[in-house]
């Protein structure tokens, strides 16, 4: 592992005290790395966060050449800082980039990395309720070339963000829109990477719903708009009958770490999570007949958020009295307890920084 280099910030900023928002401020610091075809990934730094110089022809500006990660630093009751999972998020990175032919990084490095810098900047992980540092790593394609083929230069960065809840609502009810005429992904496409473009291809979606006042569009499969996928920021789940069921992972949804947890949360209830095909067509009649319980989404943005109706082509199907559901609320209750240090993690998740 290449040592890191550190460049301390001459002009540290005032932190936010309050109303945070999501990933709208940013810290002293942010972690640099470089990639060349003859050095492979070197000088990995830390240096003050300041805009990056990029030549106006770098690929990433103009094919989307990119890929990143979200994942969380949490603030412990005795003031000390850790980490969710922080290996599954670099082990997807590299899935994301090998789909998007940008060269793989050693995860452990990484991991050192990131740690390196959060204890550079652990005065700004917030410990506000329902707070956190947002963590964003990506790698961008650097060459200054129009051709169409991957670069052969790229920059891995990370920056910090001290943030509240990623709905304004917090852990009230969200309502969201089933899209019916756009689609995010198909088998095969990117839908299972992180990058840039899948998010770009939801924005239309997003703001015509946004227009009717859903907070987020839930996608339907991209051939016959009929299975259902997840939701902009997160996966999903449905409580029908008792039993909790949410799509199987089939190469076009983001294999979500939260997902995975709370289907590993649910086994440790006794509760059985099975991952299958479920049609829109199913929810409706589950609606119709009282049988559809809960709904939540699951992402590290989101935590677990419960959604308080669905529209799919003008039908409002309310979902629990627009109230958080007893399942939703225990498995808040716990993802959120073991990710600040306030439940014992048997499972491991946890990664101490400091
Ligand atoms: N689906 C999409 C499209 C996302 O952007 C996210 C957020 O990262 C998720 C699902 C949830 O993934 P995770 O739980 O790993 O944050
Ligand atoms: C996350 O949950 O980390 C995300 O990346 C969601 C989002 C802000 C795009």
């Amino acid at each position: 592992m290449e040592p890191l280099k550190l460049i301390r910030s001459t002009q540290l900023k005032e932190k936010p005290a309050d109303n945070l928002g999501f990933g709208k401020y940013f810290t002293d610091h942010m972690f640099v790395m470089d990639y060349s075809t003859e050095k492979g990934w070197h000088s990995p730094r830390i240096e003050p966060f300041a805009p990056i110089e990029l030549s106006p022809a770098a690929m990433c500006l103009h094919y989307g050449q990119e890929v990143f990660e979200g994942l969380k630093a949490y603030r412990r009751d005795d003031g000390g800082v850790q980490l969710f999972r922080p290996l599954d998020n670099f082990k997807r990175m590299n899935i994301s980039c090998r789909r998007l032919v940008i060269p793989e990084f050693d995860t452990g490095s990484a991991l050192e990395y990131l740690l390196e810098l959060l204890r550079t900047e652990k005065d700004w992980v917030p410990s506000q309720p329902d707070s956190s540092l947002y963590i964003r790593p990506f790698i961008i394609s650097t060459d200054p070339y129009v051709g169409v083929r991957p670069s052969s230069s790229y920059k891995f960065m990370i920056i910090l963000s001290p943030s509240g809840p990623y709905y304004p609502s917090g852990l009230n009810p969200v309502d969201i829109y089933v899209e019916r005429q756009y689609v995010r992904s198909v088998r095969g496409g990117v839908g299972e990477a992180k990058t840039a473009g899948n998010y770009a291809a939801s924005l239309l979606a997003q703001s015509e719903a946004g227009k009717l006042n859903y907070s987020q569009v839930l996608w339907l499969d991209g051939i016959e708009r009929k299975y259902i996928e997840e939701v902009g920021a997160m996966n999903i789940f449905f409580v029908t009958d008792g039993k909790v069921i949410t799509p199987e992972l089939q190469g076009s949804i983001l294999p979500g770490i939260t997902r995975r947890s709370v289907i590993d949360i649910c086994k440790s209830f006794g509760i059985e999570v099975s991952e299958r095909r479920i049609s829109i067509d199913e929810v409706t009649a589950a609606h119709e007949e009282g049988r559809l319980e809960e709904v939540f989404g699951t992402g590290t943005a989101a935590v677990i958020s419960p959604v308080g109706s669905l529209n799919y082509g003008g039908k409002i199907m309310e979902i629990g009295g627009k109230h958080i559901g007893p399942l939703s609320q225990r498995l808040y209750d716990t993802l959120t307890g073991i990710q600040c240090g306030k439940i014992p993690d048997s499972f491991s998740w946890t990664v101490p920084v400091c």
